[in-house]
């Protein structure tokens, strides 16, 4: 991916802390932004496993739940519409619409390298670390007859280590953002096959 960086680190306004958006507006977002279907199950994907951590482990309640799966879901919106733009078109979106500050900043603080911007919370850290390995493992799913079905740890460990499958995932930015919490590698994989498996 290439270098956008935002150029700032403070993301919508303090005042519109709690504004969300249903699902159901941000599909229709994404169903207008994002033709590219496969790219559209990634961002359901990242959703899915956002919302389920924050649930299982965070013990989110209703409205904090949401706002990690709208983070998860929203991440890569614009990046098919505007590549030379990415993380800056959606995230003035989300400004115009006077979403919530936090998950704006999830959204921009994504892949720090990229934007220039690093994550502050559990919610930014989560995101960081279940992008690139959502996408990878998927990638290993497609090219199993049986997809996500028997698909075990080992394997996708045994995939990061070969550097020609799925190449254009950063293995570095995965070690980055593990170094940034307290879960083991293969926590992260097992709890991202369990939680995008059946997601379409
Ligand atoms: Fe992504």
């Amino acid at each position: 991916m290439a270098i956008h960086l935002l150029g700032r680190s403070n993301f919508g306004k303090p005042e519109n802390s709690g504004n969300l958006m249903t699902i159901e507006d941000a599909n229709a977002l994404l169903n207008e932004w994002v033709p590219n279907e496969r790219l559209r199950l990634h961002m359901k994907q990242v959703a899915a496993v956002m919302k389920a951590w924050a649930i299982e482990k965070e013990n989110a309640d209703e409205k904090t739940a949401l706002k990690w799966e709208l983070a998860g879901l929203l991440h890569d919106a614009d990046w098919e519409k505007y590549p030379d733009d990415h993380c800056r078109i959606i995230i003035e979106e989300l400004e115009r619409r006077n979403i919530d500050p936090e998950v704006i900043h999830c959204i921009a603080s994504h892949g720090p390298s990229y934007f220039g911007v690093e994550p502050n919370n559990k919610m930014d850290k989560m995101i960081y670390a279940f992008d690139e390995l959502s996408g990878f493992v998927h990638a290993a799913a497609l090219v199993r007859p049986t997809r996500y079905e028997g698909m075990d740890v080992k394997s996708i460990l045994k995939k990061l280590k070969t550097p020609s499958f799925a190449a254009q995932v950063n293995r570095n930015d995965i070690t980055d953002a593990i170094s940034r919490i307290d879960i083991s590698l293969e926590e992260l994989i097992d709890f991202v096959i369990q939680h995008q498996k059946d997601v379409s």
